[in-house]
Order: structure tokens, then sequence, then C-alpha cells
């Protein structure tokens, strides 16, 4: 059966679709194909085209980015997040860091959401795609659902400081790779400390993991209080289920509705 340039183009689509690549990265489209059909006319030939009529593809449009080694990454993270003294200029300093790969491939940078007088940090695991789109954390589908979760528990968008444990969408929504949160975790170590929230409410295993330093799966961790240590202070931080995953299984929103009234119950008791 011989397929169609129109179906073979849309086959190409639901691949691309399937393996996560959801967004065009340049505006010019690359013709992978005229490439590999040069590439093999060349190694043919016992003499180098003179010229050649079929065009070399265009150079993929990159984004300026001077690439550091992991841990020159983290020195400069560390160096440049300590000399901020307010959410202001760390949000400024994380404008000009060039030291987390995901950079390269986000269009905007999520810094945060809510109140700079925020009693409760929300960290999440890492924009999506219209986070990334907005340069906002929690604006899609699952922050919408975070909102409703708020709302529950009488919260607004104004009683909470939302962020995640990286500022820029992995490509395909991928987890984050540990070498691209520890490029981001002296920014977000220092947002801790700028915003000093009374409770850290961990969203989902890849932020309670990394930010608690435990191995430990989400389905164990979630909806108990945990210490965590940032910046010589100790903070009570609590993990929950991801809206991500509340939105896959419905069935788990009970136990996510325990973990916001374990919330609610420790800000009623400190007010
Ligand atoms: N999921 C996250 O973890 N963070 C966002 O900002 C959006 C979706």
């Amino acid at each position: 059966m011989t397929m169609s340039k129109a179906s073979s183009a849309a086959a190409l689509l639901d691949w691309y679709r399937a393996m996560g690549v959801d967004e065009a990265i340049g505006n010019e489209g690359i013709d992978r194909f005229a490439a590999v059909e040069a590439s093999k006319r060349q190694a043919q030939s016992s003499h180098p085209p003179r010229e050649s009529k079929t065009p070399p593809p265009p150079a993929a449009p990159r984004r300026e980015f001077a690439s550091l080694a992991p841990d020159e990454a983290v020195m400069d993270a560390r160096a440049r997040a300590g000399n901020a003294k307010s959410l202001k200029e760390l949000e400024t300093a994380l404008a000009d860091f060039e030291g987390c790969p995901l950079k390269a491939t986000a269009k905007n940078t999520c810094f945060r959401r809510g109140s700079d007088d925020a009693r409760v940090m929300f960290i999440g695991e890492g924009p999506g795609r219209d986070e990334d789109l907005q340069g906002i954390p929690f604006v899609g589908r699952a922050g919408q659902l975070l909102d409703k979760m708020l709302a529950a528990i009488s919260l607004t968008e104004d009683d909470v400081y939302i962020t995640n444990i990286v500022y820029w969408r992995p490509p395909g929504n991928r987890t984050p790779t540990l070498q691209e949160v520890q490029a981001c975790m002296p920014f977000i170590e220092r947002q801790v400390e700028l915003l000093d929230p009374d409770y850290l409410v961990l969203i989902g295993g890849p932020a309670s993991q990394n930010l608690l330093g435990t191995k430990q799966g989400i389905m164990r961790l979630r909806g108990k209080w945990q210490d965590c240590e940032i910046g010589g202070k100790t903070r009570r931080a609590l993990p929950i289920l991801h809206p991500a995953y509340l939105l896959r299984t419905p069935a788990a929103k009970r136990q996510a509705w325990r973990d916001l009234l374990t919330l609610k119950t420790a800000l009623e008791k400190a007010d």
C-alpha cells in the first residue's frame, strides 16, 4: 500500500506527538530527508560533487546559549542567586542565568505566581506548554485544578506563592533531569529564603524527592508533614499529589482532599 504525501505527513505528525514533540522550536522547517539524500549521493560518487543541486539544509535555528559544564552551572547559579537581596533581584538574576539546558528550548522563564507575602509556598515539577507560552507557573489544566483545590480550603492566589523545581519547560513535558534540577536548585533555595514562608507544599514526586532529598515515592510521602532544611532553617513541608495526576486518576482526589485538609488544619492552628 502506498501512502499519499498528505497521509505520510499526517503519520509523521502523529509519531512526533506520540514522542512528546508538540512544539516547533524554529519558524523554518528543516528538510532532513534532503540532507540524507545529499550525503548518500556524495558517498556513492567517487568525485566530490562540483555543484550540488540540493542546497545544504539550513542550520537549525539555535538560540545563543553559553553551555556550562554541570558543576560550573551550579556554581554560577549559587553565585547569582546568593547575591540577590529580593525576589525581584532574584528574578533578574535568573533571567541572566544560562546554566540550565532547558532554557535553550523554552519560550519563557516561569518564575512565580501569587503573592510575595504568602505564608505558603507551593513548588511543582516544571512548566508545561501553557506555562511556557505565558511565562507563569500553573496556568494550564493542572494549574486550574490547583486553583480549585486551593479554593476548596479557602485559599486564593493572594494567599500563596507558586513556583517549580525548574523554571523552563522540559521538552514534551518529561520529568526534569537531575542536572536540570541541580542547575535551578540554588535559585529555588534562595526563593524560599527570600519569601520565607511558614509552610512548603511540594506538588508531586519530583518536587518532593528533590527538596526532601529522598527517593521515597509520592504515595508514601503524601499527606505527611516533613522537615525541609533550606538556608539553615527547617520548615514544614507537605508533599501532595500533583493535579496533573489527579486529572488522569480522578479516584485519587479523595486522598488529595485529605492532604488539603491537613494543610488547612495547620494554617488554622497557626492563625
Ligand atoms: N505542572 C507543574 O508541575 N508545574 C506547572 O507550572 C504546570 C504544570
